[in-house]
């Protein structure tokens, strides 16, 4: 069955909205899929039964990512590819102020809800009819009256205002799906040119991106939430932040963020004299860096923001004599350092009575899952087994999770 306009018409009419009601009843009250199906069937078609089902697992599915998920709607591939709630309200925060802002590829419209809370004109573009169509019902869910224009169109054919803010998220799938990196439709280069015809920019993009597809005056965010690494954010200047001076005078244009619940934790990049690198020993702290921070490039200004050492000019992992309160690193306490041999490594753990073994590999090439599997013991201790290289040689730090 392929999903048409017509089909969501229906599930966003008052009739829609019933069943869905309905079945998201049963499905809390206990009844299997199976059961819900039966009795939808009984007074609906086939067709209309499956849509019901679909969207009340997709809408269960999306709690993670939206507060008000019950209440949306989405497809499959629109939701995959949505921005969370929290990243997307910390992102539209910049377009405050704009007097007209635009949304290319808007999708479902995760990003274009953030937006609607700003109270500000706006634009939507997505050449799928049911991505607009949903964008707009989704985005009347935080505001009824939202100032909102929707264009069904591929955004290269739509004009641009001159004044206006404009916000890309590209598409990083193939129609059947599969991620291909950084690589988008439309592709960076297109949209970095929107700079020259609005006011400002904002791209969405993978946490991979090459540094060097900044152009100058931009700024690159990394942005996390919790400990994973979501996406890469490309500002040009009108919405940049400030990076003073030019040239070798100017401070590295990067940010990376941590989001925790509500709190949200910057930093910026800064110029940072070189840094020297320490062995770790037993009895110190290792701090795991978030990878918003690795990405960024921005594991020297971290160091100096807590006071910790590098084990390695290339690593993500820096070493302390205490633990760091930070929210761009975990700190783990060192029991034992040696050199990478699995078959040692694997002896020092039984030693150590350690039971469930976490690997962060860093610098050195291994197969995590498989490698986990055989240092896994049976004992009360759990580890933090950090692969990686000191001062450029493979090296076990196991750390104590406690
Ligand atoms: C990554 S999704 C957008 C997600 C959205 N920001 C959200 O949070 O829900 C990308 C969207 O771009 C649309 N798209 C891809 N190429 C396009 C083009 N050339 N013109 C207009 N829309 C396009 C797709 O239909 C898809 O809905």
């Amino acid at each position: 069955m392929t999903t048409s306009l017509p089909h969501y018409h229906w599930l966003a009419s008052p009739e829609g909205d019933r069943y869905l009601r309905e079945a998201t009843e049963w499905r809390r009250s206990g009844l299997t899929d199976l059961k819900i199906g039966e009795r939808l069937r009984a007074v609906l078609d086939a067709e209309r039964s499956a849509l019901v089902l679909t969207q009340i697992d997709l809408r269960d599915r999306a709690a993670t990512k939206f507060a008000d998920a019950a209440r949306m709607l989405f497809t499959r591939a629109g939701l995959e590819q949505s921005t969370s709630e929290q990243i997307a309200h910390h992102r539209a925060g910049r377009f405050a102020g704009s007097p007209h802002i635009v949304d290319l590829c808007c999708g479902i419209g995760g990003d274009l809800m953030a937006m609607a809370a700003l109270q500000v004109p706006l634009t939507a573009v997505d050449l799928d009819p049911v991505h607009l169509f949903l964008a707009e019902y989704n985005a009347r869910l935080v505001d009824p009256n939202v100032q909102l224009t929707t264009i069904l169109a591929d955004v290269r054919e739509v004009e641009i205002d001159p004044m206006a803010a404009v916000f890309i998220d590209p598409a990083r799938r193939t129609a059947g799906g599969k991620r291909v990196g950084y690589q988008s439709e439309p592709p960076i280069d297109w949209a970095i040119g929107l700079a020259y015809r609005a006011n400002a920019v904002a791209i969405k993009t993978a946490p991979g991106i090459p540094h060097d597809l900044l152009p100058e005056g931009w700024e690159m965010e990394h942005i996390s939430l919790g400990p994973d690494l979501k996406e890469a954010v490309m500002w040009s200047p009108g919405l940049a932040g400030e990076f003073a001076g030019h040239g070798q005078y100017r401070v590295p244009p990067h940010r990376a963020t941590v989001i925790a619940g509500s709190e949200v934790h910057s930093i910026r990049g800064s110029h940072i004299d070189v840094l020297h690198t320490v062995e770790p020993m037993p009895g110190q702290w290792l701090h795991d860096v978030n990878p918003a921070v690795t990405n960024a490039g921005m594991v020297w200004e971290l160091a100096e923001a807590i006071e910790a050492n590098l084990i390695d000019p290339q690593i993500g992992f820096l070493v302390s004599d205490s633990p760091a309160t930070s929210p761009f690193s975990t700190s783990y306490r060192v029991l034992e350092v040696l050199p990478w041999h699995e078959k040692r490594v694997k002896q020092a753990l039984v030693a150590l009575d350690a039971g469930p073994v976490d690997i962060r590999r860093r610098g050195l090439a291994g197969d995590v899952p498989t490698i986990t599997k055989r240092l896994r013991g049976t004992g009360k201790q759990r580890i933090l087994l950090a692969m990686t290289r000191v001062d450029d040689r493979p090296t076990a730090i196991i750390c104590a999770v406690e």
